[in-house]
């Protein structure tokens, strides 16, 4: 196992960020936001803000720079600012002050006055909902020969389970607030900005800016967190590339926390109304699952709860699923880690335990009754799956023959273990990767792909290694630039499978290229038959490194680009990473306090490249599991702004709500979703794991809280 290759540079502070880098002459922008939740701008008084110290310019929709709407088939449209004098949500984006120091701008931004005409704003999710919308997504029906109905399959089920569940909308709290540093150079654009990908981000600026894409250079090489928030680009780099223009100098635009919270975009809150139909034996008849999420009123996102977990998960001869929408006047929405699957683990995994508390039964045993060998309705099989076996596994390790189904006390707490199944779906994405072998024997590997702290570096450096036959000391892995080789995105829990299978394809590639140099005429292995392994080039009768044919050719390098895309393996089978979440919770006798007194999850994620990297994944995502039960509550009032958009007011996890945590993998390489064998475990880790949390608090209470986030007015 390799520690990470970026830990010291991260560690000892050496390791620069977007806006840690300050070019020569840079200048230092400052964002307004809207007071108002819906309405238009009447007018911007930027007097005093232009007459301020330092002040260069003052940017309104008034005053402004043209932007085109970048649109791409993964991420859809991505809003850019101040292109007209529509407000839609509180703490948008609508102005943008450059002074010559941070200070001076942020002086000068709180001298701007706006006047606006007002609307009345649609802001509450409950007010919204008699209004849902279609959510653009085709509800999904299965029903067995001769069922006419949804209905009509619940209402031949033995045992009935219905219930309404709702989740918290979230604001992406990532370590490193948005921002952005830009310069131009004879018309060519720089921007350090930390983004999921950064060819994407290249695109994404290229068409907001009316570029040639080959004219945007973005680097991020580190990346402070992003779990889908860093995926579209975000309005500091848009503001800070276009001013940066405007004026001919450096643009740094960095977020404050509280900005972050309106301008940037987060997770939507969900009402879900799951209806199970069961045997007594607990084999599912029917699976009924409605969704309604917020959304913006730019409908920017759908956070697709029914269709990612109803529609796949259990075998089930009857399923039904839809997903509507409420447009509110609130800050946009987005991907955060799992969507769809952690709002709707929540809903779906309460549900099963309820279905089990309903049958008396055990509630792994239920599970494990429903376990399906393809998703419900479809041929295609799994691949590879071995979710049985991470129950078995967490079983026995957390000691889940101990629990009783009423909880046990310990002096004043009531104690409760809860389980919950995890999937998610094992994606790829193409990505193409250069491979340089150097005269000096090293190799250096390449790719535009970002690494937002999920050990990407790590791992393209130990899968080149392997696939070259070499010590991984002598390979340098390069990322975080979209002058290299577009590598897909660090998104959906995409990047190990499409970085490390174009890795493998390029090693392959280079390696016949060596053999092809090593035998031409005139070569030291003209004519014979040649072989590689360990390095070096082996012939009849003697070997030499790579470097040292490479020497004797005169050569200094020789690179190729190699490249692989998911195919027809699509058509095959379906594929997924799947895990078991167990949590065991304390709820106080008295005060009603939570607390999460241990957790394990037990993962099938394929084969696990660097054990380190996993564990941190999975374990974040636990975590983010426990924020979800029991913290995070992103709070619109009714004039729409956020009444929590700070960390002191938005509550997460700190180490004293974090227990134990135990991460174990039963490990199957995949290699029919790619040649790595990799899954993907980006995202799975969060998933399921609020609902263990909810269910371990049923178990040691009797009380079923059928939201997020359960505090304690909800176990009083
Ligand atoms: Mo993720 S929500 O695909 O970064």
């Amino acid at each position: 196992m390799t520690a990470r290759l970026d830990g010291p540079e991260k560690v000892t502070g050496r390791a620069k960020y977007g806006a840690d880098h300050n070019p020569p002459g840079t200048v230092h922008g400052y964002l307004v936001l809207s007071t108002i939740s819906n309405g238009e701008i009447e007018d911007v008084d930027v007097t005093a803000a232009e007459a301020a110290p330092g002040v260069l310019a003052v940017y309104t929709p008034m005053r402004s720079f043209p932007l085109n709407t970048p649109e791409s088939p993964v991420l859809g449209a991505t809003w850019v600012p101040l292109q007209d004098r529509e407000i839609n949500h509180w703490g948008q984006p609508i102005g943008f002050v450059v002074a010559e120091t941070f200070e001076q701008a942020r002086h000068a931004a709180g001298l701007v006055r706006v006047s606006y005409l007002e609307r009345p704003a649609l802001t509450s999710f409950e007010d919204g909902l008699d209004a849902a919308e279609p959510s653009g997504r085709d509800d999904e029906v299965v029903l067995a020969e001769g069922i006419e109905s949804i209905e009509d399959a619940i209402a031949a089920s033995p045992v009935v389970v219905r219930a309404t569940y709702r989740t918290a909308g979230q604001n992406h709290a990532a370590m490193e607030p948005h921002s952005a540093v830009a310069s131009w150079e004879n018309g060519e654009l720089t921007v350090r900005s930390g983004s999921q990908s950064t060819s994407m981000q290249a695109n994404e600026l290229a068409i907001a800016l009316g570029l040639d894409v080959s004219k945007v250079h973005a680097i991020n090489p580190y990346v402070g967190g992003a779990f889908g928030g860093k995926g579209r680009t975000a309005t500091p780099a848009f503001l800070a590339a276009a001013a940066s223009r405007e004026l001919g100098r450096p643009v740094k635009a960095a977020l404050t926390r509280e900005q972050v919270f309106t301008a940037t975009a987060g997770r939507a809150a969900t009402l879900q109304t799951i209806t199970l139909g069961a045997e007594r034996d607990g084999r599912l008849v029917a699976l009924r699952h409605d969704s309604v999420c917020t959304t913006d009123i730019e409908r920017s996102f759908v956070e697709p709860t029914s269709h990612a977990t109803s529609a796949e998960w259990y075998a089930t001869p009857n399923m039904a699923v839809s997903q509507k929408v409420v447009p509110l006047n609130v800050p946009k929405t987005t991907f955060m880690r799992a969507p769809g699957e952690a709002p709707g683990s929540f809903a779906l995994e309460s549900a099963i335990d309820e279905l089990a508390v309903e049958l008396g039964a055990d509630p792994i045993e239920l599970r494990r009754r429903n376990n399906s060998a393809a998703p419900p309705g479809k041929d295609l099989q799994w691949s590879s799956k071995h979710l049985d076996e991470c129950f078995d596994v967490g079983a026995r390790e957390f000691g889940w023959a101990d629990r009783s189904p009423n909880g046990r006390t310990e002096g004043d707490w009531q104690v409760g273990m809860g389980v919950a199944t995890a999937m998610f779906p094992a994606l790829r994405f193409p990505a193409e990767v250069e491979i340089r072998l150097g005269a000096d024997g090293a190799v250096v590997v390449s790719t535009s792909g970002a690494d937002p702290g999920t050990g990407l570096l790590t791992v393209m450096s130990s899968v080149a290694a392997e696939s070259l036959d070499i010590p991984q000391e002598r390979v340098t892995p390069r990322l975080g630039d979209s002058a290299f080789p577009e590598g897909g995105m660090s998104g959906g829990s995409t990047a190990t499978a499409s970085v490390g299978t174009a890795i493998m394809a390029a090693a392959a590639e280079v390696t016949d290229a060596l053999l092809a140099l090593a035998t031409e005429r005139g070569a030291p292995f003209a004519g014979e038959e040649v072989g590689y392994a360990d390095g070096r080039i082996f012939g009849e009768g003697r070997s030499m490194t790579f470097g040292e044919l490479l020497r004797e050719l005169g050569r200094e390098s020789l690179a190729v680009t190699g490249s692989s895309a998911p195919g027809e393996e699509l058509d095959k089978h379906s594929f997924s990473s799947f895990g078991a979440q167990f949590a065991e919770v304390k709820v106080h006798s008295r005060t009603r306090e939570v607390r999460v007194s241990r957790m394990l999850g037990v993962f099938d994620a394929g084969r696990i490249i660097n054990p380190q990297a996993a564990r941190s994944q999975i374990v974040g995502g636990m975590i983010w599991g426990i924020s979800a039960a029991l913290h995070e509550d992103l709070e619109i009032e009714g004039n729409g702004r956020t009444a929590n958009g700070d960390l002191a007011g938005y509550l997460v996890p700190v180490n004293a709500d974090v227990p134990d945590v135990g991460v174990r993998f039963v490990q199957y390489p995949d290699t029919l979703h790619n040649s790595v064998g990799a899954k993907g475990l980006g995202e799975i880790g969060t998933v399921g794991a609020a609902a263990a949390v909810a269910n371990a608090v049923h178990n040691a209470t009797g009380v079923r809280v059928r939201r997020t986030p359960i505090t304690i007015e909800h176990l009083l």
